[in-house]
C-alpha cells in the first residue's frame, strides 16, 4: 500500500469529445475524492515542461503539440493506494492493450490520444499536482 494522492489530467481528445463527465463519474464512483480540478489549456511551453522526462523519445515533439492543442481538466485524487489503483482503472497506455471496463478501453483515440493522465509514482503525483495547483487550491 502507498500514498493516498494522484494526479491526472483529461485530455484534449476526450474533453473534445465530451467524455469528461463519464470518466469522472467512473472516477468517483471507484471511490476517489477530487481534492482539486481545473478546466484549462496548456501553451505548448508548459506541455513541453510537463513532459520533460520524455524529451529524448520520438514522440516527444507531437506529444507537446496535442498537449497543447485543445482543453484539459487537471485533477488531484485522494484514495488509498491511490497511484497504483488509478493506474489500474484508466489500464495500459496504449489503448489497444487496456483491459475490458478501464477508462482508456472505454475512450483513448490511439496511444497518443489516450484520453487520460495517471501519475506512475507518489513522487511523480506530487511534482505534477504542484505543476497545476497550489497548495491553498487543494481541499
Ligand atoms: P501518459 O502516460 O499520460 O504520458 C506520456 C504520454 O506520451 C502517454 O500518456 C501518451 O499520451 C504518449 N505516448 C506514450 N507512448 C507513446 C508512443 N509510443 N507514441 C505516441 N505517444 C505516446
Amino acid at each position: 500500500m502507498s500514498g493516498k494522492t494522484t494526479f491526472t489530467m483529461i485530455k484534449p481528445d476526450a474533453f473534445e469529445a465530451n467524455h469528461s463527465g463519464a470518466i469522472i463519474k467512473i472516477i468517483e464512483e471507484a471511490g476517489f475524492e477530487i481534492k482539486a480540478a481545473k478546466l484549462t489549456k496548456l501553451s505548448a511551453e508548459r506541455a513541453g515542461q510537463f513532459y520533460e522526462v520524455h524529451k529524448e523519445r520520438p514522440f516527444y515533439d507531437h506529444l507537446v503539440n496535442y498537449m497543447s492543442s485543445g482543453a484539459i481538466i487537471a485533477m488531484v485524487l485522494e484514495k488509498q493506494n491511490a497511484v497504483e489503483d488509478f493506474r489500474k482503472l484508466i489500464g495500459a497506455t496504449n489503448p489497444a492493450e487496456a483491459a475490458e471496463g478501464t477508462i482508456r478501453k472505454l475512450f483513448a483515440k490511439s496511444i497518443e490520444a489516450n484520453a487520460i493522465h495517471g501519475s506512475d509514482s507518489d513522487e511523480n503525483a506530487a511534482i505534477e499536482a504542484s505543476f497545476f495547483f497550489s497548495k491553498t487550491e487543494r481541499f
